[in-house]
């Protein structure tokens, strides 16, 4: 029998997850039934959303439970199967979990490609983070030539793609990011027209007008907000005339411990008539084929650059490689190679 590793939620973290919120165990595979395979996961998928899966109240999915295999998307192979659309030597995309080994039955399980391109991407500008940028800003941003597109954790997974996908479609594209490093990589060799380092002394109110007078631009067209607090209050003061604010994410707040109050400048929604509307990606997983033709075609032609951080580990660096999103200490798509 094969034995293999995986890390389980010890205990509900408050705060950041500490050690103690995971158990690593090891375990033996058990047989196959009918219709099921094992895949050996080859990269995992470090997402902030799995910082919300570790508390036990409701939301888009259900927590993980106690004791439970941590959520994650991976990529894998299969090493042995009982199902013929999954033959071994398959490389596959799925919901595997924090593990080295994963059983399927081949739900929500797609294969993928190396030819096409590298595996993390199926994780990253070709998978989840891409599909978010895509679909947000085209579904909820609507982007016209013209338009100023501000997106926060520029530098990160979602919001490099957003606003490489903004300057396709003739946008005005300022980013806000930690720190002058990943501002020179977005502005450098992303192609962003500003940025704006958020760890810098003066506040986001004031680096934002300085930000829109640089760019000449009155106000913000559609404001992507990946990060919620500050960042979405200051943009909500700067709104143009019938502005889209994208609800994508809040990462400032999920490590909060008690209630973070909302905007204070939300009434300016109603002054500028414009929308703030959340979304979710999963909505859209009908028409990712056609998203991840287009995206494929702009990496293809050169117009698109996927930053990847590829943390090279065993199971045990799946704690601390997960902390790295709340600390800033990624570029683009954060994945655990595993080793
Ligand atoms: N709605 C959906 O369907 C959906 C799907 C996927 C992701 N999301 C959301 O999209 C956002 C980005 O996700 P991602 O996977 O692309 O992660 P990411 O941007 O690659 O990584 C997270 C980044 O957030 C920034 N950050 C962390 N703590 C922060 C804080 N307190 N204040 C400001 N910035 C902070 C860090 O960048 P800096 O160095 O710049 O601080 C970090 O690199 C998240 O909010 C996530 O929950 C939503």
């Amino acid at each position: 029998m094969t034995s293999f590793r995986s890390v389980r939620l010890a205990q509900r973290p408050t705060g950041i997850p500490s050690p103690d919120t995971w158990a690593i165990e090891s375990e033996e595979l058990p047989a196959l039934a009918p219709g099921e395979f094992a895949v050996g996961v080859k990269y995992i998928s470090l997402d902030p959303a799995m910082r919300g899966w570790l508390d036990d109240r409701p939301s888009y999915l259900p927590p993980v439970e106690l004791g439970a295999i941590m959520r994650a998307g991976s990529v894998g192979t299969v090493t042995e199967s009982l199902n013929a659309n999954f033959p071994v030597g398959a490389q596959v995309v799925g919901t595997f979990g924090v593990t080295e080994v994963a059983i399927s039955d081949g739900s929500g399980v797609h294969i993928v490609s190396s030819d096409l391109a590298p595996l993390p991407a199926f994780l990253g500008v070709l998978g989840m983070t891409g599909m978010t940028a895509y679909f947000g800003l085209f579904e909820l941003g609507k982007p016209r030539a013209g338009d100023v597109v501000v997106v926060s954790a520029a530098a990160g997974a979602v919001g490099s793609i957003v606003g490489q996908i903004a300057k396709i479609n003739g946008c005005t594209v300022i980013g806000i990011a930690g720190g002058k490093e990943k501002c020179e990589y977005i502005t450098n060799t992303l192609g962003f027209d500003y940025c704006i380092d958020y760890k810098e002394e003066t506040g986001m109110r004031k680096q934002l007008g300085t930000a829109l007078k640089t760019v000449g631009a009155q106000g913000v067209d559609v404001y992507f907000d990946n990060v919620g607090g500050e960042m979405l209050n200051a943009n909500l003061a700067y709104l143009s005339f019938g502005a889209r604010v994208v609800i994508c994410g809040a990462i400032s707040q999920y490590n909060d411990t008690e209630i973070t109050p909302g905007p204070s400048n939300y009434m300016n929604l109603l002054v500028k008539r414009a929308t703030m509307t959340g979304f979710l990606v999963f909505d859209y997983a009908s028409q990712f084929s056609m998203a991840q033709r287009r995206i494929g075609a702009w990496i293809a032609q050169g117009k698109i650059t996927a930053p990847e951080t590829v943390v090279e580990g065993k199971i045990d660096a799946f704690p601390a490689t997960l902390n790295r999103l709340f600390t800033g200490d990624n570029l683009g798509k954060l994945v655990l190679k595993i080793t």
